[in-house]
C-alpha cells in the first residue's frame, strides 16, 4: 500500500468519528432505519450497484463455516454470510454502524448466527478470541485504516492453511482515481493521496483512503506471510449522481452508448475494487 506519513498519523479516534457520523450506506432507503422495509431495500441497492460483490464473497460457499468479518458497517454482507448457513463474527470499529447491524440480525432472526464486537481492526485481538476462521472476509475497511500492515499482521492469527482471506482494497490504476484527479484536483497529481481520501465515499472528507495497485496489493499480501490466489478487479460507477441519490439509476451519457462489453472490459481493467483472494504461504 502507498503510505504517505500524513495518513499513518491519523489519530483512530478521526477515522471512528468519520464513520461514526455518516454509516457507510446508510441511505441505500429511505424507509424508517431498523424496519425489515429498511434492510431489504438497502440490500437490494447494494448489491444491485455492486453485483461483483456477490461473486467475490461466494456467500453459499461458506454454509456451515466460520466467517470472521472486519469492518462490517451496518451488516448487508454479514447477514449474507448468516443466511447462507455461516457462523459469523463481525467487528466494526464504531457503535452507530453496530447498533443498525445488530438490530438487523434481531429483525431476520439470525441473532444465534452473528456476534458482533466492536474493535479496532489494528488491535483485533485485543477484542476478539484469537480462534481460526475458514474465511476472514473485509469489503472496503483496511484502505480507511491508519497502519493497514498492523491489520494484516492481526488477521494472521486468525487463519490457518486451510483458511481462506478476502479483502477488497480500493484500486489505485481505476477509473475512478482518475475522476478524481480530472475534476476535482485539476490535475493536481502531487496531491494525489489528499484527494483520493477526500473524495472517495459519499461524504466528502474521509480522514484515511489508501489506494494500491495489483502488484502492490500482492506484495503487501506476501510481505505479511500470504500468497494470493485470486485477483479480481471490478466496479465502474455509472449512474448519475444527482439522480442516484433520488434513487433513479440514469446511466452517464458516455456509458450509456458504450457498448456493454466495452463498459465490462473497462471494469476489470479499471475498476475501483482491487479484491485479493488469499492463502497462508
Ligand atoms: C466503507 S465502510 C464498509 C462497510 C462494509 N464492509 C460494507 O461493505 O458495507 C468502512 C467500514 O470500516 C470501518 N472501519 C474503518 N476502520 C476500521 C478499523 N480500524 N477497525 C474496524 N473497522 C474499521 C468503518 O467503521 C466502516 O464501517
Amino acid at each position: 500500500m502507498t503510505m504517505p506519513a500524513s495518513f499513518e498519523d491519523t489519530p483512530i479516534a478521526a477515522v471512528r468519528a468519520y464513520w461514526n457520523s455518516r454509516p457507510c450506506n446508510i441511505r441505500h432507503s429511505t424507509k424508517p432505519v431498523g424496519t425489515r422495509e429498511y434492510y431489504d431495500e438497502v440490500e437490494a441497492r447494494k448489491y444491485f450497484v455492486e453485483p461483483h460483490i456477490p461473486r467475490f464473497a461466494e456467500f453459499d460457499r461458506w454454509n456451515g463455516k466460520k466467517v470472521l468479518e472486519i469492518g462490517c458497517g451496518i451488516g448487508t454482507d454479514t447477514i449474507t454470510f448468516a443466511r447462507a448457513g455461516a457462523q459469523v463474527t463481525a467487528v466494526d470499529l464504531t457503535e452507530q454502524s453496530l447498533e443498525v447491524a445488530r438490530q438487523r440480525a434481531k429483525v431476520f432472526g439470525l441473532e444465534d448466527r452473528i456476534r458482533f464486537i466492536q474493535a479496532d481492526a489494528e488491535r483485533l485481538s485485543e477484542a476478539v478470541p484469537v480462534e481460526p476462521y475458514d474465511l476472514v472476509y473485509s469489503f472496503g475497511v483496511i484502505h480507511h485504516t491508519p497502519d493497514p500492515n498492523r491489520v494484516l499482521d492481526e488477521i494472521r492469527k486468525y487463519v490457518t492453511p486451510q483458511s481462506t482471506v478476502k479483502i477488497m482494497v480500493y484500486n489505485r490504476w481505476s477509473w475512478k482515481v482518475f475522476w478524481i484527479l480530472l475534476v476535482y484536483g485539476k490535475g493536481q497529481f502531487w496531491k494525489l493521496d489528499r484527494l483520493v481520501a477526500d473524495y472517495s465515499e459519499a461524504q466528502t472528507g474521509c480522514p484515511v483512503t489508501y489506494s494500491c495497485s495489483r502488484t502492490e496489493g500482492r506484495r503487501w499480501f506476501e510481505n505479511h506471510g500470504f500468497r494470493v490466489t485470486d485477483v479480481m478487479v471490478d466496479h465502474i460507477f455509472p449512474y448519475v449522481i444527482a439522480e442516484y441519490v433520488q434513487y433513479r439509476y440514469k446511466v452517464v451519457w458516455y456509458f450509456r452508448w458504450m457498448p456493454k462489453t466495452l463498459f465490462r472490459a473497462l471494469e476489470r481493467a479499471f475498476g475501483w475494487h482491487l479484491c485479493l483472494t488469499a492463502k497462508l504461504r
